[in-house]
């Protein structure tokens, strides 16, 4: 085994723990720093990784000739600037979800590593989930047939993020998802919501997508929800897929589902759909945790130069639609077009 790589989380406060331990644990890297503006969360760090050191000063990472990536688990007002330096300083950067707070941000990060052949990776921790995986090779062997439309819950009470409304927090996963499993784009997008907790801040959405080759999605996201939901729907026009990630063992269930409608008809008496009710199957799904697969997919992708299932350009896709949706909002869910 080659070298390994030394990294730097930045941010240790409610997922970076979760980054933490994963790269912690992977044997080709070599966890050398962590950084949060918190002394009690670095203390916290420090008393599981003993060996590892701390800083309050994320320059003092940017600035360690002898880090070669990181890691930026930080809140998303602070994705851009952060991943802006550690580039411009030459380390590969894997930083949360959403990418940055703009499209345009998103589109200077990627020139940037681009121009210096650096790795740009962002958090899309589902592209790594083995559900969804196993969904993507479903839905890839036509077992659905034509995808007509798909539907995303993701519903909690909480947790409420101070900069950003309920969409750009919840809804990258489901964007994320929906391009990695459908392999295409969106073409315009339309969003409501409320701000019922936080003024200004949206804690409840519902964003439309109008895709380009498969149909569209309806995405709801909230926080305020008595009742965790995290359910995904994708309806073919030969079986029907239900995702629900809260479920222990059959998280996926395929229905052979359907209507058909007659194809001419002359009277009322002749216009009968035809619905199919057959059975029901839950394909078996090999578990293994969605962010040790990511950590391993990042050290890959610096070692081969080769560009991450959710590259930069993936989380311009999901900002761009994000972005759109704040317009929409802000025009009482006009549509806005992509193209
Ligand atoms: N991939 C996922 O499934 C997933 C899940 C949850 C959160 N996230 C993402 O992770 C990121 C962090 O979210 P969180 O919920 O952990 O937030 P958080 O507020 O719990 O943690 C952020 C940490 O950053 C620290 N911090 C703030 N400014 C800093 C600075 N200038 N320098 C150093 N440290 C600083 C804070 O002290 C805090 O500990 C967000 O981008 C969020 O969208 C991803």
């Amino acid at each position: 085994m080659a070298e390994k790589i030394n990294v730097a989380v930045a941010g240790c406060g409610y997922w970076g723990p979760n980054l933490i331990r994963n790269f912690y644990q992977n044997p080709e890297v070599n966890l050398k720093k962590l950084c949060d503006l918190s002394q009690d969360r670095l203390n916290t760090m420090k008393a599981m990784y003993h060996e590892v050191e701390l800083t309050t000063d994320y320059d003092e990472i940017v600035q360690d000739a002898a880090i070669d990536a990181v890691v930026i688990a930080l809140p998303v007002h602070l994705h851009h600037t952060m991943a802006k330096q550690a580039l411009e300083a030459g380390k590969h950067v894997l930083v949360e979800k959403p990418m940055a707070s703009t499209a345009a941000q998103c589109r200077e990060l990627n020139e940037i590593a681009k121009a210096k052949k650096l790795t740009l990776m962002v958090g899309h921790t589902f592209v790594y989930s083995a559900p969804i995986r196993k969904i993507k090779e479903i839905v890839d062997s036509g077992d659905l047939g034509q995808i007509l439309y798909m539907s995303s819950r993701r519903l909690n009470l909480g947790l409420y993020q101070k900069d950003i409304n309920v969409t750009w927090d919840l809804a990258p996963h489901d964007l994320s998802i929906l391009f990695y499993v459908l392999n295409d784009r969106a073409v315009s997008v339309n969003c409501i919501g409320a701000a019922n907790i936080t003024p200004g801040i949206e804690d409840v959405t519902n964003l439309s997508i109008n895709m380009e080759h498969h149909g569209f999605a309806m995405v709801q996201s909230s926080w305020l929800d008595p009742i965790k939901v995290r359910e995904l729907t994708i309806v073919g026009n030969k079986r029907m897929l239900v995702f629900d990630d809260l479920e222990q063992v059959e998280k996926i269930k395929i229905y052979d589902k359907g209507v058909d409608a007659p194809p001419s008809y002359n009277s009322f008496a002749d216009f009968i759909f035809a619905y199919r009710n057959g059975d029901m199957y839950s394909p078996a799904i090999k578990m293994v945790e969605p962010l040790k697969v990511e950590v391993q997919h990042f050290i890959d992708c610096i070692r081969t130069g080769t560009p991450s299932l959710s590259s930069g350009e993936e989380g311009l896709k999901v900002v761009e639609v994000l972005e759109a949706s704040s317009q929409s909002l802000q025009q009482k869910g006009v549509n806005i077009s992509l193209l």
